[in-house]
């Protein structure tokens, strides 16, 4: 990610935009509804950059709560003005059912609670190919393992990636962790579910450039895999029956 600019101002604009952005987000752990006011469900995208993702997703589905977190407040920043925009542009508006928080994943365990989430969105995390940096890689166990404390018994993590590397190495620790994928995509672009999928600022980027992008969704909740388990099983009836 190319490096923006610091605005000095930036802490007071944030400041001044608590409805929206939480710059101590530990005094929320455990309390994310009573900074939405309801108890709808809680998805988050972990590295959320410029916040197109999270702002179009908040204003697509009224009903879920969407976090975006981000470790540069300067990118927290341009993700409020993301959300303005896309919730019409008058400033301080936004989409009730969006926070975007100042937190690095590193400690995201300080920020939420056991079950508080049920879904996390990887949205192509930094890749960090080299192999020395692999415990970096925010599908490293390290880091997932702590996403299936945070994850409620609907949870799920979807993982949407340019870099191979990074893909191949979240499918193996997902799979080395016990869990089941579905909807894997090599190609995602060539897959009808793509056009009913928000896109990324990158996924913009790297899509038109032509490269493939990879994705998959991992069941951790065991309602999540319960369910998909009856949804195959009626699908194989149905086929059958055809
Ligand atoms: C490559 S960008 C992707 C941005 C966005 N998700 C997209 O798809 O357009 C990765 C983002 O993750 C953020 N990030 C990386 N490591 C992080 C960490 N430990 N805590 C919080 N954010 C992190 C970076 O600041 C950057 O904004």
């Amino acid at each position: 990610m190319t490096r923006l600019r610091r605005k000095s101002d930036t802490k007071e604009v944030l400041r001044e935009l608590d409805a929206l952005v939480v710059l101590d987000p530990k005094t929320y752990k455990g309390r994310w509804k009573e900074f939405f006011g309801n108890d709808h469900p809680i998805h988050v995208e972990l590295g959320m950059g410029k916040g197109k993702f999270i702002s179009e997703m908040s204003a697509r589905n009224r009903n879920i709560n969407f976090i975006g977190i981000d470790m540069y407040d300067e990118l927290v920043r341009k993700a409020s003005e993301k959300a303005v925009e896309i919730w019409g542009g008058k400033h301080g508006s936004h989409p009730d059912n969006l926070g975007l928080a100042l937190c690095n994943i590193e400690y995201i365990t300080e920020y939420f609670s056991e079950g508080e989430i049920e879904r996390i969105y990887l949205n192509f995390s930094d890749p960090w190919p080299k192999k020395r940096h692999a415990r970096r890689r925010l599908t490293h166990p390290r880091f997932a393992q702590n996403y299936l404390r945070l994850l409620n018994e609907k949870g799920e993590i979807h993982l949407k990636t340019d870099s191979l590397t990074l893909f191949e190495f979240s499918l193996n620790s997902f799979a080395d962790m016990g869990l089941r994928m579905r909807n894997i995509a090599l190609d995602l672009h060539q897959h009808e579910i793509a056009s009913e999928l928000v896109m990324t600022e990158y996924e913009q980027k790297f899509a038109g450039q032509g490269m493939n992008i990879y994705r998959c969704e991992v069941l951790t909740g065991e309602t999540a895999l319960a369910e998909h388990l009856r949804r195959l099983k009626q699908r194989v009836e149905d086929e059958a029956n055809e």
